[in-house]
């Protein structure tokens, strides 16, 4: 479990045998004292659990005394109660309410005399469905409270009756005189605050998730807590947006007191367990959230999402497209942009299908995998879409064995680590092997709108390699750099097998339908140039070599400055440049390429205005120059604000027109 602050979202990368409950929705939870409760039962149902504390914890003990007024009064012994202020009128409820039904309450009030100091205890009253029988006048001091029962002693004598006062902060010492005076015997209902966290970064974030769309389900469990989130909001001026984002989660609430409050603040309740228990609760959201966020998604305005009418296709043939025409140099009238991982999981529509389905099942569905494609271009507005899939596929049909693993992301289950495992590696025949992602191409091709683009791709030959042989991600690429320099029969025969796979696929996937191919070298930039030369150059160099040169090709890699022009030595039309990089400085330098880059995806985390500063930034580095291609550094990182997301997209189709 884990605070809404922390990097969470990156470890969910689960591939579940069987989605159920929660299924990888992101769940906030408001819940202070049974936090660690609360967190593990959201995980144990699927959920990631999102801890947004939105009171300061109490000790219950702090509570006595209006644990114990509550009994009394529920006991008949309470004759007459004043009301002095409104936050304590709340918070005392708030805490007769952790033991003690709220109309079991108001129906023991209304046979005592009530009386309020002013409006706000007043207000705080009605709101709470208690009434009110003497009212003190202005300026609202104990001495006008002690009049109003002065006033009114012909129907209300004080005269042996026990009158409890509602205290919060300071008592006041002069009301009990006052009341001992006139024969009453005064009961102090100290009340503490039920007060907003000292610490409220983690409630903050929480909200802040909500209004970015990276959450799915909200849970309360007191109705304090809706208080307090709507207070924080409105002290930090989120409180509009955090209104509207509120309609597309799935709001769960404990009871009826507590749904009852979020009503009265304007918040609808979808979900209310029979049992107002905390196991109920989450039991009761983890089974209705993903029916509720679907039904939603069914019942909004047909036709395509928002954005798709926001792209203006000049032509239906993809050929001529901005970002066909970026790579081959051409001239355009703007900027094409398109992002990688632009589909993903930080989308709440890609959530919301892999709650159902593990994400391997996603690759192997055509129908879905098409899905996920189409929706993530229409919803940005991107020029051009990316094929949903994964570069790892290529290694299950190489005979290693693929899983995704919740936490670790991807796990091989066979490795690669001297001559005789290169030996049994199976070259890949995609046609025969990856059928799936050809019909995954045609489908996404025929989904989307004509002019748009299809971006297929694969891993490099070093990436691929480099996952063959650590088994999964790595720090340090040990096993790979060891076999490497250890025995060059073997690691050639490895880097040339994998070429050769790596050819025929993005051979094949041209053929199903891509109009560009992207060759991912996410982590070559472990190697130093010479090692990149020596070991990796001459077989990235075949894959390019062996594709159609009328289509272009898109190579990519990270951490890559010192690698770029031995990068370009072994090929692509386009050059992917990361954010580490100069990319003034490389435009200048590859005055002969398309290039393709470069703003830092965590950019994206700091605001709408971060984001177009970023935009304009990338812009201003390429200047005019033709053969332009608007991206990342890197991939979209999972819990990234999607309204960023569209916000940067949006930016570059303003800054990036050209005369
Ligand atoms: O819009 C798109 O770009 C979607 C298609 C796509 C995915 N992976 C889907 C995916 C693409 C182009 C990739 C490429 C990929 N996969 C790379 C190269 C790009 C890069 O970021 O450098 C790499 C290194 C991988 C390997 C991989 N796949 C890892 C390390 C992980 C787990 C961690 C993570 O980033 O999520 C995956 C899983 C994966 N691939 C997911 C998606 C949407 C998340 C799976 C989930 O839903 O849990």
């Amino acid at each position: 479990m884990i605070s809404a602050s922390s990097e969470q979202a990156g470890k969910d990368g689960a591939n579940r045998s069987t989605a159920e409950g929660f299924g990888g929705l992101r769940v906030v939870y408001f819940e202070s004292r049974l936090a660690t409760e609360c967190g593990t039962l959201v995980e144990k149902s699927g959920g990631i659990a999102i801890s947004a504390p939105a009171m300061r914890e109490v000790e219950l003990s702090d509570n006595g005394p209006a644990i114990s007024f509550a009994g009394q009064l529920l006991a008949g012994r309470v004759d007459a109660v004043i009301f002095l202020t409104g936050v304590g009128t709340r918070h005392l409820f708030a805490a007769m309410e952790t033991v003690h039904q709220r109309d079991e309450l108001v129906a023991a009030l209304k046979e005592t005399t009530v009386a309020v100091r002013g409006p706000k205890p007043l207000r705080a009253l009605g709101e709470l469905g208690v009434r009110v029988d003497l009212r003190a006048e202005e300026p609202n001091t104990w001495q006008e409270v002690l009049a109003a029962f002065d006033a009114n002693q012909s129907t209300f004598s004080l005269e042996g009756k026990t009158v409890a006062v509602q205290e919060y902060g300071v008592g006041s010492p002069q009301l009990a005189s006052g009341l001992a005076e006139r024969g009453a015997t005064p009961l102090s209902v100290a009340v503490y605050r039920w007060a907003t966290p000292e610490n409220t970064r983690p409630l903050l974030d929480g909200l802040r998730e909500i209004i970015s769309g990276t959450a799915d389900v909200l849970l309360f469990t007191s109705s304090m807590q809706a208080r307090n989130v709507i207070e924080i909001a409105s002290a930090a001026d989120i409180v509009d947006q955090l209104r509207q984002a509120l309609k597309e989660v799935v709001v769960a609430s404990i009871g009826p007191v507590c749904s009852q409050t979020l009503d009265e603040l304007g918040i609808a309740v979808d979900v209310q367990p029979a049992r107002g228990k905390l196991g109920a609760l989450v039991k009761a959201a983890a089974e209705q959230a993903l029916p509720l966020l679907e039904q939603r998604r069914r019942q909004a305005v047909p036709g395509p999402p928002p954005t798709a009418g926001r792209r203006e296709f000049a032509s239906d043939d993809p050929e001529q497209s901005l970002f066909m025409r970026a790579c081959r140099r051409e001239p355009v009238e703007r900027v094409p942009v398109w992002l990688m991982r632009q589909a993903g999981r930080y989308m709440r529509e890609y959530r919301e299908l892999r709650a159902r389905t593990p994400f391997m099942d996603l690759c192997k569905n055509p129908e879905l995998s098409a899905e996920v494609a189409v929706t993530a271009a229409a919803r940005l507005g991107v020029d051009a879409a990316i094929l949903f899939s994964d570069i790892l596929l290529i290694v299950e049909p190489m005979g290693l064995g693929l899983t995704y693993t919740r936490g670790d992301g991807p796990r091989l289950q066979h490795v690669v680590r001297d001559a005789s495992d290169v030996d049994r590696l199976q070259e890949v025949d995609p046609n025969e092997s990856l059928p799936f992602v050809m019909d995954a191409i045609r489908r996404t091709r025929g989904e989307l709108p004509a002019g748009l683009p299809l971006i297929g791709f694969s891993g490099a030959p070093f990436t691929l390699a480099s996952y063959i042989i650590e088994g999964g991600s790595s720090r340090n690429y040990t096993h790979t750099k060891r076999l490497m320099h250890s025995d060059r029969g073997a690691w050639d025969a490895m880097m040339e097998l994998i070429s050769r796979s790596v050819a025929r696929y993005l051979s094949a996937q041209v053929e199903a339908g891509v109009q560009a191919v992207q060759l991912f070298d996410s982590w070559v930039g472990c190697l130093s140039p010479d090692e990149y030369r020596e070991f990796v150059l001459p077989h990235t160099r075949s894959v390019f070599d062996a594709l159609p040169p009328s289509t272009p090709s898109l190579h990519f890699g990270t951490g890559t400055s010192a690698l770029l022009d031995l990068q370009v030595e072994a090929g692509g039309s386009v050059l992917g440049i990361d954010h580490r990089s100069d990319l003034a400085e490389a435009s200048r330098r590859f005055s002969g390429l398309a290039l393709q880059g470069n703003m830092d995806p965590a950019i994206l985390f700091a605001g709408p205005e971060a984001v177009r500063s970023g935009c304009r930034a990338v812009l201003t580095a390429v200047g005019d120059r033709d053969g332009f291609i608007f991206n990342l550094g890197h991939g979209v990182l999972p819990g990234t604000p999607v309204d960023n997301v569209i916000a940067l997209v949006d930016a570059v189709h303003e800054f990036g027109l050209r005369d």
